[in-house]
């Protein structure tokens, strides 16, 4: 049955709130009234602006690429979408990591694809394992697809380990996505991996590293002829993006350091803080946070949906059980809320882990 939704998504959506939601994985989110903006600057003409050309630049800019490699889309969920529905179609085969962000999986099976699995492993840093995936590949392969940063563990691929997995998937004629929605998190920022080939199909947008999640600005990095085709399939799906937020990223693009500001130093604090709480609990064990705005720690108590039920009920605290990432015994924590809301939220989980002794 191919899904007919992402069933993540749904949850991350309408989960009940709580006070202390280690559930989260953007930065907080910047307001775009501390920027000097008038209601002029949103030329608000009525008109749609196609491939509105100015958002383009920006974006090319910012990825180090010429434009004809960039395509707007709503965020890197469109980006994902749009770029799959480019480069499969059913019963094509498609390489997808294991654990992977779950809407990567439902983007694939919606289209048909016959989804099979490589595995990261956690005993190797969640690294991908290029051997495994050298056996997997075949003539029949069109796509590999990988989380870089990786979500959940925000492991890092170096660009040895891409240039690999380029020689892996061009052996079989197929492409790589790469999700680089939290690449600009990494310590230090790493380029997109478009400028390592054109096996590569890249995605990213405004909203995990900038706080930018409300204005939908994503995008994808392919090689020209290729993005053209994704720019004339979105003709199918959204026509254009909604021009007054193409003018605001613009204007967002002009200001990224200011948007960013503080970002790097708070992410910096939060790992370091999250670091000493799992040194100092014998039940957890996770690589160092080095990178990223998310990690993934094991507890050696078991499903850690039981974990996430007695922080909700009693602890007025959640963190994202690990059954979203194909792994009970994991759970995802938020890195990027404000440092006074980790360290609150890091002290009644671990109250919550101590009641399960
Ligand atoms: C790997 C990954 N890709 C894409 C997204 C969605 O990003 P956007 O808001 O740009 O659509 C998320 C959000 O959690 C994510 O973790």
């Amino acid at each position: 049955m191919r899904a007919m939704q992402s069933e993540y998504m749904h949850w991350a959506k309408f989960k009940k709130p709580v006070r202390f939601a280690l559930t989260g994985s953007e930065v907080p989110h910047f307001r775009m009234d501390l920027l000097p903006i008038s209601i002029a600057d949103l030329d608000l003409d009525g008109a749609s602006h196609p491939r509105y050309v100015p958002l383009r630049d920006s974006i090319a800019a910012h990825a180090g690429v010429g434009p004809e490699r960039v395509v707007a889309a709503d965020g890197t969920s469109m980006a994902n979408f749009v770029a799959m529905a480019a480069l499969i179609g059913p019963g094509d085969e498609v390489l997808i990591e294991r654990p992977t962000y779950e809407p990567l999986l439902a983007a694939a099976s919606f289209l048909g694809a016959n989804i099979r699995r490589f595995d990261r492993d956690p005993k190797r840093g969640f690294t991908i394992d290029l051997d495994q995936l050298a056996t997997m590949t075949s003539d029949r392969t069109r796509l590999l697809v990988v989380t870089n940063l990786h979500n959940p563990s925000s492991a890092l691929t170096a660009e040895d380990d891409l240039r690999l997995l380029a020689e892996i998937a061009g052996r079989s004629g197929a492409r790589i996505l790469v999700d680089e929605v939290y690449l600009d998190s990494a310590v230090p920022p790493k380029r997109s991996a478009i400028h390592l080939g054109a096996e590569f199909v890249c995605t990213n947008s405004l909203t995990k590293v900038y706080g930018l999640s409300g204005l939908r600005c994503g995008w994808i990095l392919a090689e020209p002829e290729l993005a053209e085709r994704m720019w004339r399939l979105n003709d199918l799906f959204g026509v254009n993006q909604a021009h007054p937020a193409e003018r605001l990223a613009c204007i967002a693009f002009e200001q990224l350091d200011m948007v960013v500001g503080d970002v790097p130093r708070l992410l910096q604090r939060n790992r370091s803080l999250f670091n000493a709480f799992v040194a100092s609990r014998e039940d957890l064990d996770c690589m160092t946070a080095e990178h990223g705005i998310v990690a993934f720690p094991r507890w050696s108590g078991g499903d850690t949906a039981l974990l996430d039920d007695l922080l909700r009920e009693r602890y007025d605290t959640a963190v994202v059980p690990g059954r979203w990432f194909e792994m009970e015994d994991h759970f995802r924590v938020d890195l990027g809320c404000p440092t006074d809301v980790l360290q609150e939220g890091l002290g009644r989980l671990g109250a919550a882990l101590d009641e399960f002794r």
